[in-house]
Order: structure tokens, then C-alpha cells, then sequence
């Protein structure tokens, strides 16, 4: 019977081991250079999942996926952690986060539609919206006390220009901003009133520190947005990116109606070991993901230590969820694209703020899922970089 445990540790991860590794985080790169940019942690995989991927090999389990079973998994999952009741038949699964929301896009707007979208964010976003033939509408997050939020007056104006549609990154990528649910109540509101659907990518709620709530855009119910879905998998908290699998969840029965329009095929393009891997990850993986994120928040802290003492001139707000920093430099003279300079100077690889809009300029995104030896390391070479 499993323990929920990590095959091996959080901490003491062997640098030559992770270069192993095949996935684009390590090989991206020259060999060295210290990768900590793309979302993906650096942790041993959650025995659950490890035996339940090993199984399938050794069974030979490798043919298409049954997607059936991952609605109730995962309404089960998200009752027990945030008290959320998910409707199974408004659960639709589908390959990956951003293939689902190009996908609800179609299914929920027109050809030509304002989406609004709040940067510095997740830069696909850009990308899918043009993609499927809607428009981005800019609404920058703004600083409340020094926090990044939404704008709410900014959103409105946005919906009351034609707006269709709003894309949320909730937790927020890059900032971390958790909303809380009294935000999303007055964006809930605000949509509302001017009928605009709310596509809201959760993907790092499961990651959500201690101290602050998650609270699903889909689980303000019906009778506050009607016109609501939320996207969710276990691939950033469980570090599955690999294995394709997501969940779209919509908030509402007119929701669910709006979604039908979707293709039935986008269930055959998920990969059988990500349902494998997500139904262990929902139904057993809770104690890992709850010492994966004491081991993040502990990350958190440190970063802001070493940052403060380390590197005189960048700033830092600790997230308030996920393994995601977003380092300012613009005090420093590493220039519009910082993460540029600390790759040919000081050999660490960020991921740029540029492509997560404009606002993004002069600031790099940092990972810390990984050990805290890392995390030193990558903070060594952010310094020498700034003092060369
Ligand atoms: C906010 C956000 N959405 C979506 C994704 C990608 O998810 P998927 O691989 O399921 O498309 C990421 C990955 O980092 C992300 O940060």
C-alpha cells in the first residue's frame, strides 16, 4: 500500500541525475547552464503515480485512453481539498490546459471577439487567443499596496468596449496572486452583467501556500456567472506536463450546454498514462502534493533571503502560490531582457518577462520547485551575473 510519499526526496536531488532528464527544461540548454525557466519541478514523482505508471509498462498497458473515470476522480478531489462540488457531467477532459482553451474559445465566442487578458501573463495566452481568431484585449494587472491584482475598472471598461470573453490566470502566472473570492465575486458580477463568458485557467490552484485560499471560478455557482469554466489538471502540481491531461470544468448548466459545442474527438487526443497518472494523483496524491508545497513555501522564504542579501537591486514578492518568482531587474543594468544576460553571462536560465507582454520588460521568471541547493546555485549566478 502506498504512503503517498515521493519516490525519493525533495531536497536532495543529484544535479547529474536531473540532467538525465529528456524533458525540454534539460535539454534546452548548453550543458552548463543551470535551467530554472520553464514550469516544471525538479522533485522525484509521487509513488502513487510512480506505481501506477510502472504498472501500465509492465502490463503493456499502453493502448488509448479511458477518460471516463477522471470526472469523478476529480469532483472527489476537489470536494475534499477546497469543498467544492463539481458536477461530474460538467467535468469535460482534454489533452492540456492551453489546448482547452483555445477549444472553449471556439465554443464560446465568435470569430473576431475581444479577449481580455490581464499581463505580465502566462504567454501563450497571446498566442492561443490569436490562434483560434480572437483578439487580445490588454487590462494589466495593477499594484493594490504592492500587490499585482485585476483592475477592475479596467475590466469593465474593456466590457463595456465589446469584450467577449475573459481570460483569468487565477493563481496568476507570472505574479503568483491568489484572488480571493470576494475579487472573483465582483469580476463574477462585472461579467455578468455584461454577459461575457470567464474562462479561468487554475492550473497552479493545488499549489496554493499556506495561509492563502484557492477558490475555483467555477465553484461561485450559477447564480453569480452563468457563463463560467475553469481549466484545472494535475500536471503543474504533480509535475505531469509530459503525460497530457486536463480537466474543463464548467461552472453552470448553460455552461456545460455552451461547451457541447466542442469537438467529441478532444477526449482521444489525451495520453492514457496522463488519466493513469492524474486518477493517482487525485485519489492518493494528497500527501505528496502537501509536502511538495511545504518544500515550495520553504523555497519561497529562502528566496527572499537570498534575493535581499544576494542581489542588490532586483525585487521580489513572495507568490502566493506555486514555484514561480518574478524578479524585477529593472534597478539593475541587465536591460529590457535580463534573462538574456544572466544566460550568456552568469550560465542560469530564466524564463524572459518580454513575451508575457510589455509590462514584462526588465523582469525574469524564476523556478524554485527544486532543492534548496539549486535554488543557491541559481542565486550565485544571478549575482556574479550583476556584479560582471
Ligand atoms: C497558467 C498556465 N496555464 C497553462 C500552462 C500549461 O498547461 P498545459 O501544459 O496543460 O497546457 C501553464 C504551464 O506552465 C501555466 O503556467
Amino acid at each position: 500500500m502506498s504512503d503517498g510519499s515521493a519516490t525519493g526526496g525533495f531536497d536532495d536531488l543529484a544535479l547529474p541525475l536531473l540532467r538525465l532528464r529528456r524533458s525540454v527544461k534539460w535539454t534546452q540548454y548548453e550543458p552548463d547552464v543551470l535551467p530554472v525557466w520553464i514550469a516544471e519541478m525538479d522533485f522525484d514523482v509521487a509513488r502513487p503515480i510512480h506505481e501506477a505508471l510502472l504498472e501500465a509498462v509492465s502490463r503493456s498497458d499502453l493502448g488509448y485512453p479511458t477518460t471516463d473515470p477522471l470526472a469523478d476522480a476529480f469532483a472527489r478531489f476537489a470536494h475534499d481539498r477546497w469543498g467544492w462540488t463539481v458536477q461530474s457531467e460538467h467535468v469535460y477532459a482534454v489533452s492540456d490546459v492551453v489546448t482547452g482553451i483555445g477549444e472553449v474559445l471556439l465554443a464560446m465566442t465568435e470569430p473576431g471577439d475581444g479577449v481580455v487578458i490581464n499581463p505580465p501573463v502566462y504567454a501563450p495566452f497571446f498566442s492561443t487567443i490569436e490562434s483560434v481568431g480572437r483578439r487580445v484585449v490588454s487590462v494589466p494587472l495593477v499594484a493594490v499596496a504592492g500587490r499585482p491584482t485585476v483592475d477592475l475598472e479596467g475590466l469593465e471598461a474593456a466590457f463595456v468596449a465589446g469584450a467577449r470573453a475573459y481570460l483569468l490566470c487565477n493563481p496568476h502566472n507570472p505574479t503568483g496572486t491568489v484572488l480571493s473570492k470576494s475579487e472573483l465575486e465582483a469580476i463574477a458580477d462585472l461579467a455578468s452583467r455584461y454577459g461575457v463568458a470567464v474562462i479561468s485557467d487554475e492550473i497552479h490552484g493545488p499549489l496554493t501556500h499556506p495561509g492563502t485560499t484557492f477558490v475555483s471560478f467555477a465553484s461561485l455557482g450559477a447564480d453569480r456567472c452563468k457563463r463560467v469554466v475553469s481549466l484545472l489538471s494535475a500536471s503543474k502540481a504533480w509535475n505531469l506536463a509530459g503525460l497530457k491531461c486536463a480537466v474543463i470544468v464548467a461552472g453552470s448548466p448553460s455552461a456545460a450546454e455552451e461547451l457541447r459545442r466542442m469537438p467529441e474527438s478532444l477526449r482521444y487526443h489525451v495520453g492514457h498514462f496522463g488519466v493513469l497518472a492524474s486518477l493517482a494523483a487525485f485519489t492518493e496524491g494528497g500527501a505528496w502534493l502537501d509536502e511538495c508545497v511545504r518544500h515550495i513555501a520553504v523555497n519561497r522564504s529562502l528566496l527572499s533571503e537570498l534575493v535581499a542579501s544576494e542581489l542588490p537591486g532586483v525585487r521580489y514578492r513572495e507568490p502566493e502560490a506555486g514555484y514561480l518568482a518574478w524578479l524585477d531587474f529593472r534597478e539593475t543594468h541587465l536591460g529590457d531582457d535580463p534573462a538574456e544576460v544572466l544566460h550568456t553571462v552568469g550560465r542560469v536560465a530564466l524564463s524572459p518577462g518580454g513575451p508575457m507582454g510589455d509590462q514584462g520588460r526588465g523582469f525574469a521568471r524564476l523556478n524554485f520547485g527544486t532543492s534548496a541547493a539549486i535554488v543557491t546555485e541559481a542565486v550565485r549566478r544571478i549575482a556574479v551575473t550583476l556584479a560582471a
